[in-house]
């Protein structure tokens, strides 16, 4: 079974979908298989931030609780949405039709059916990690997905309100024996003692710290922040977070330009826009030109990548 990851918060608008859409996102580019589970059924939404438009999709993890379709028939591929080519990003919706919010809720059991339901994701696809965002709250549907998740990322701002929060669901995780982190987020300064204090007084691990950003809050939750901004600080946080929680290596800055070029070589009319930070240092060592904010491959570029035509190979002989 693969580790099932959930994030939880007291208080709503704390940034629990922001941080585990861009997690997501960073672990499936470096090739790990991510299924994302919009388990806040009350209120959904992270679709939004992965692209996936309320008209493209039409079978939901709500339908599937209901006993109206299977759950691997609310699975959509989001990957190429977010310019993942290496790993896969699959994402499990929720529905935001009020009547069927309104009846699910209303009925018992759920537990039993997400519990079989992830079974079945689990044997269909293999995932490394699935990702599951909810509600917040100590709420029922919270208790139902702690009961089988193996670590919790909880969500914090630097508030009061949220600390106490956080202090209650730390009980409930000792309770039931699942390790948690805690998160900071929208943290204004000194981030460095604000994670020193909070680990102290909560004796639980603090993964990090995400700066409040006002190009974050721009982002309006329309597309996933790291892609877009790889070099921001919001970016390198979500990096930190994810070697903590997930033990896994960033890729070097040779790996990154490797995977760039491939994308363009893939891709149609690509822009500066879309691919990021990155094409600098492509365009710096000559591998593309930039004309009117057009990317496009040089001969230099379509060369290197001829030459590396697989990872390995290009692994191997820089010694990655
Ligand atoms: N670090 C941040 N800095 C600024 N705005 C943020 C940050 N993290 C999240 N936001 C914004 O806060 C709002 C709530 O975030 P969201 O992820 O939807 O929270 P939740 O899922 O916990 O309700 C969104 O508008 C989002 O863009
Ligand atoms: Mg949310």
């Amino acid at each position: 079974m693969s580790k099932v990851v959930l994030t939880n918060s007291f208080r709503g608008g704390t940034g629990k979908s922001t941080i585990i859409s861009n997690l997501a996102t960073y672990l499936a580019s470096l090739g790990k298989r991510i299924v994302v589970i919009d388990g806040d059924i009350i209120s959904p939404g992270i679709h939004a931030i992965f692209g996936l438009g309320e008209d493209s999709f039409d079978k939901t993890l709500t339908d599937y609780l209901l006993g109206k379709a299977d759950i691997t028939d609310a699975v959509y591929d989001v990957s190429s949405n977010i310019g993942v080519n290496s790993g896969s990003l699959l994402l499990v919706p929720s529905s935001i039709a009020s009547s069927e919010i309104v009846t699910l809720i209303q009925q018992t059991g759920n537990s039993a059916k997400i519990e079989k339901g992830l079974g079945k994701l689990n044997k269909k696809y293999n995932p490394d990690f699935i990702l599951v965002d909810t509600h917040p709250g100590l709420n029922d549907p919270f208790l139902v997905a702690t009961s089988f998740s193996d670590i919790i990322l909880n969500i914090v701002r630097p508030d009061n309100q949220d600390y106490q929060g956080a202090q209650v669901s730390a009980e409930i995780s000792q309770k039931m024996n699942i390790k948690m982190y805690l998160v900071l987020n929208k943290v204004l300064k000194d981030k460095k003692r604000l994670v020193n204090d909070v680990q102290n007084a909560f004796g639980l691990p603090v993964a990090g710290a995400l700066p409040f950003s006002q190009e974050v809050l721009s982002s309006e939750s329309q597309f996933i922040f790291l892609e877009r901004y790889p070099s921001h600080a919001f970016s390198n946080e979500i990096r930190h977070i994810a070697g903590k929680v997930f033990s896994v290596k960033p890729k070097s800055q040779l790996e990154m330009m490797h995977d760039l070029l491939g994308e363009i070589r893939d891709r149609k009319g690509v822009s500066v826009k879309n691919l990021g930070a990155g094409i600098d240092m492509l365009r710096k060592n000559g591998f593309v030109s930039v004309d009117n904010g057009n990317v496009k491959l040089t001969a230099k570029g379509d060369k290197f990548l001829k030459k590396y035509s697989t990872i390995k190979r290009f692994r191997d002989d820089f010694r990655l």
